[in-house]
């Protein structure tokens, strides 16, 4: 059950939301970029490198052995949070985009063949995108695209559509970055899993605000940020079925990752090691655990509810900014309401899912996004302005960009009202 969250004392777990910014107090809405850390997490890694800095899985001393257990009590958290059925499917990596391109490299260069399939989605970010383009052209495989609707959501008819026998891989964003959008996941599992391929999610967005439960989804890989999930920067995991790992080829060469070494021929360490070539990085793995522990005494479910409030009230806000200044209201952003004429609506939706997380792209018509992202920024809002790492997607709705708001468990309803405030000034110009 939901519980109101006490969200000032939230807030004063992280100390960098505490400033002012071009002389306004810091209203931070790029979560989807990256979270804040919290205390917790800060502390880790100043104890980490004050008290315990040592090489892993290597050497007899004490140091040694405190970091090794520590290390690998992330990996046990990380185990527990995606409800992964053994600790060893879990490995790390430097964050999602390494994640998805070990599985592209290792499993599709010894899987896919000339006419195999891949399919993924108009709403991809270029790390699910690019890796697959390069195996494909390098395996001669082909690469579909599931189409979207002006919505912002997947056209399932058309996804069962392109699926079939050739079909080896279905590589797909769980939330998008761009969007919000929350896709039917564990549809396009089954619906893959019926005809034999393989499903990839990347969870860069979607980790930090659903319940993540790998084996109730049957995913067979799922690609997690730790900087999206309150961690540091510089760390991910990699999970995959024990069983698909296992046949997979190593990604690296190096320490670590074998068994013996001689000249003649090297066996190759058990997973997660096979995967986890050279010294990691120890101290934000490490400090990855506490923010992990500070989203778990949370709880998802609260998480959700609060951020879901925040999202509503900035939808609601911004319509609500369109009626006052043309006396009506459109609440979808797409194509053909942008072709169409709505565009006189001073502000256009862009993401209008049913399912969604708490991020909002919009334009402001006339106005170039990075010109309305410097005019928030003086005001000490932070918002993401671009293309999102989403060229394809923005290409499809035909902008060459957004302002992208996303909010965060300390954000408040009072940050929001700010925000709309300088929307409606940005607007009136
Ligand atoms: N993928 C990150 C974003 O959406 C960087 O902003």
């Amino acid at each position: 059950m939901a519980h109101k969250l006490d969200i000032i004392s939230i807030r004063n777990q992280f100390p960098i939301l505490h400033q002012e910014v071009n002389g306004k107090p810091l209203i931070y809405f790029d979560n989807a970029a990256t979270t804040q850390k919290p205390q917790s997490v800060i502390d880790a890694l100043i104890k980490y490198y004050s008290h315990d800095n040592a090489n892993i899985h290597r050497a007899a001393h004490t140091l040694a052995a405190r970091s090794t257990d520590m290390f690998e009590d992330t990996r046990k958290t990380i185990q527990a949070f995606i409800n992964a059925k053994e600790v060893e499917e879990c490995i790390f990596t430097k964050g999602v985009t390494e994640s998805i391109n070990l599985v592209a490299q290792s499993w599709g260069r010894k899987f896919l063949n000339v006419g195999d399939e891949v399919i993924i989605s108009t709403m991809e970010h270029h790390s699910n995108i690019v890796p697959w383009q390069m195996i494909c052209e390098e395996k001669g495989a082909i690469l579909k695209v599931i189409p979207i609707n002006n919505a912002g959501e997947l056209l399932m008819d058309e996804y069962d559509k392109m699926l079939s026998t050739k079909t080896k891989m279905v590589a797909c964003v769980w939330v998008s970055n761009a969007l919000g959008t929350i896709n039917p996941v564990k549809n396009i599992i089954e619906k893959a899993h019926a005809l034999g391929a393989k499903v990839l999610l990347d969870g860069a967005q979607a980790c930090s605000h659903l319940e993540v439960d790998v084996q109730d989804l049957d995913c067979d890989f799922l690609a997690i940020s730790s900087h999206k999930l309150y961690g540091p920067t510089g760390v991910g995991v990699l999970y995959g079925k024990r069983e698909l790992l296992d046949a997979m080829p190593p990604y690296q060469g190096g320490g670590e990752m074998i068994k013996e070494v001689s000249f003649d021929k090297t066996t190759y360490n058990d997973i997660p090691y096979k995967f986890e070539a050279g010294t990691p990085n120890i101290g934000d793995v490490i400090a990855f655990k506490y923010a992990l522990d500070f989203v778990n005494e949370i709880g998802k479910e609260n998480i959700a509810t609060h951020e879901n409030e925040l999202l509503k009230h900035c939808v609601d806000g911004l319509l609500e900014i369109n009626q006052s200044f043309t006396g009506t209201s459109t609440s979808l952003s797409d194509r053909n309401v942008m072709s169409s004429g709505v565009e006189t609506q001073p502000i256009t939706l862009i993401g209008t899912a049913k399912e969604k997380v708490s991020v909002q792209s919009f334009i402001i018509n006339d106005m170039h996004h990075f010109d309305a992202g410097m005019m928030l920024d003086a005001k000490g809002i932070a918002v993401r302005t671009g293309h999102h790492c989403t060229q394809p997607l923005m290409n499809y709705l035909g902008v060459d960009g957004t302002i992208r708001a996303s909010f965060s468990i300390y954000n408040t309803l009072e940050e929001v009202d700010v925000f709309l405030e300088a929307v409606r000034k940005l607007v009136k110009r």
